[in-house]
């Protein structure tokens, strides 16, 4: 197995992506940081994350050359990480994940030369948000009452990051798309897709083998989206 083949476990840190990258070159591929608690901890588009004691805050040290399909592969890890405890989760393009339309877990992927950090952020245990999420946010916990073992989730989830891992490896992206079909709560869905100042809207297709949302536009035209925000049309 080759996520988790090293482990780091912190207690407190700022940010497991910031300590993950100063360990670039000195550790092996697949090497986990993972925290108790993060003090600044980090969101896509520079936003914050919360991230107090009782959630899951890893960072993996990977080499990949296609960081679309790694965000990918996270989110269906963490979805089949879940799935076998019972619980299923939905994945909003590209890499939110929900239960009960509210975001339990997150996923943020950042390059350094040939290595990518992949970041996790699974909010299990935490009985309490901040007002200034305003309800968006939520926990495997607060939404079904189950308070599952921290330990068994993070080694079930290093488990299935592997075999996600290796399908991307192996060409196997397919499979892993497959897979990410059967999870996401987008597909045939009206939604309005945000990058930086653009805005489009359209109805959700598929998700082509880069790991681009395929969205058939108000004006008939296809569009295949990298990158940005999907907020499903009410
Ligand atoms: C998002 O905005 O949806 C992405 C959130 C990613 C949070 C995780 S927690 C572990 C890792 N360390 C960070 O500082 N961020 C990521």
């Amino acid at each position: 197995m080759i996520i988790g083949r090293k482990l780091y476990y912190l207690d407190s840190v700022d940010s497991t992506n910031v300590y993950a990258k100063s360990l670039i070159n000195k550790v092996p591929e697949g090497t986990v940081v993972l925290a108790n608690l993060q003090t600044e901890g980090k969101g896509r588009f520079g936003k914050n994350w919360y991230s107090p004691e009782g959630g899951i805050w890893m960072s993996t040290i990977l080499k990949s050359a296609n960081i679309s399909l790694m965000s990918i592969a996270a989110g269906v890890a963490v979805c089949e990480t879940f799935h076998i405890n019972g619980i299923i989760l939905g994945i909003k393009w590209p890499n939110d994940i929900l239960l009960n339309g509210k975001k339990v877990a997150g996923i943020l992927t950042e390059i350094v030369d040939d290595t990518v950090i992949l970041g996790i952020g699974i909010n299990l245990n935490i009985s309490k948000f901040p007002d200034e999420l305003d309800g968006s946010a939520s926990s495997i916990f607060l939404e079904t009452k189950k308070h599952l073992d921290k330990k068994m989730i993070c080694d079930l989830l290093y488990k299935q990051l592997d075999e996600c891992y290796l399908m991307l490896k192996n060409n196997m992206v397919f499979g892993l798309l497959t897979k990410w079909r059967h999870y996401t709560v987008l597909l045939g869905k009206e939604v309005i897709v945000e990058m930086g100042d653009r805005k489009l809207s359209g109805r959700v297709l598929d998700i082509n083998n880069n790991g681009a949302l395929v969205i058939m536009c108000s004006n008939d035209k296809v569009q295949y989206i990298i990158g940005g925000t999907c907020h499903m049309k009410k």
